[in-house]
């Protein structure tokens, strides 16, 4: 290379250093991390207990994602109200803006939503509701007519058992839930009216599927299903996926779902939808769990200053072979 290129390259090198340092000097102050602007919401979930349940965490998050202008923090409590307790504690702490609780049992909530109240966090309960004499220690909440779902089979039961003589098997929910006692009460309201409905078996199944079927193993074994030929056997269940155990533990037993016991359940969700296509589950209530846009919806109000409704119910139906269809099954959103 000649003396001249040397000193040309240089040069162009000092330029080019004397450009970047007047650049970096001038350049305009970086905006502020997208996520600084985001909503932050703890959310305290029952837990990963069912379909349903899958569902509705998916739902809270594809509404409350960072692309909607959320940060969710999203906890798990294994069913456990202790657990739920810890993590509103840390809500707190965080001082995230919403806390949205969907509580596992409807009792003693007093003491933490009280102290949730202090620091100003607004509540909002989703799902199941909690009993508390003081409103004012949530917000709002959004949910479920778990007593009219439970009328709504007991409804079903009359109209197509008429008269017939009942043997019923209860598969109930986690005890203590607003889902478990809407249900049950149902079936309770039936049983009082009706003399000739037995009540054979009554236990919680906890909302899994691997306990429905323990369960209804267990019932099998001890003889409690009416072989006499005059009664009709009925399986309610109080969701699906311990419909799906119940299934399997009949069959394991060479019972046929539909023909020896008739199936009774809760949710709706997409496979059970097509177990009463195949007629294993006579009739399925829905419960939907599709409350991330609503829970979004009661933010965007609060966040503009408004009141909205203290208590929101979600409209429902029921599915029996007769108003189903696969195409409604995949119009569905779980
Ligand atoms: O609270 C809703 C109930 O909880 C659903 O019926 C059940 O599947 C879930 O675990």
């Amino acid at each position: 290379m000649t003396r001249k290129a040397k000193k040309a390259g240089r040069f162009a090198l000092l330029l080019s250093l004397l450009l970047c340092l007047s650049a970096c000097s001038t350049a305009p102050q970086e905006p502020p991390a997208p996520e600084e602007k985001l909503i932050s919401v703890g959310f305290s979930q029952v837990g990963t207990e069912s379909d349903w349940r899958v569902a509705n965490t998916a739902s809270m998050e594809s509404a409350l994602s960072a692309e909607n202008g959320y940060r969710l923090d999203l906890r798990y409590a294994q069913q456990k109200q202790e657990q739920q307790i810890v993590d509103l504690y840390k809500f707190i702490n965080q001082g995230v803006d919403y806390i949205v609780l969907a509580p596992t049992t409807e009792r003693g909530w007093e003491t933490i939503l009280s102290r949730v109240r202090d620091s100003g966090i607004p509540v909002i309960i989703v799902d199941r509701m909690i009993e508390i004499e003081d409103e004012s220690l949530f917000t709002c909440w959004v949910g479920s007519d778990f007593r009219q779902e439970g009328k709504t089979a007991v409804e079903w039961m009359e109209k197509t058992f008429a008269d017939q003589p009942l043997n019923i098997i209860h598969l109930q929910g986690n005890i203590g839930s607003s889902a478990q006692i809407g249900r049950t009460e149902g079936l309770d309201e039936g049983l009082k009216a009706h003399d000739n409905w037995t009540l054979a078996f009554r236990q919680s199944g906890d909302f899994t599927q691997a306990k429905g079927q323990e369960l209804v193993e267990e019932v099998i074994e001890k003889g409690l299903l009416d072989r006499s030929g005059n009664t009709i056997n009925v399986i309610y269940s109080e969701n699906d996926n311990m419909s799906y155990g119940a299934i399997d533990a009949l069959k394991k037993a060479g019972l046929t779902p539909g023909k020896d016991v008739y199936i009774i359940s809760f949710d709706a969700a997409s496979t059970a939808l097509r177990l009463v296509l195949k007629g294993e589950i006579a009739y399925d209530v829905e419960c939907n769990p599709l409350h991330g846009p609503r829970v979004k919806n009661l933010i965007e109000q609060l966040k503009e200053g408004k009141t909205p409704p203290k208590y929101t119910y979600v409209e429902e139906t029921a599915f029996s072979q007769d108003n189903l269809t696969e195409e409604l099954i995949s119009t569905r959103g779980y």
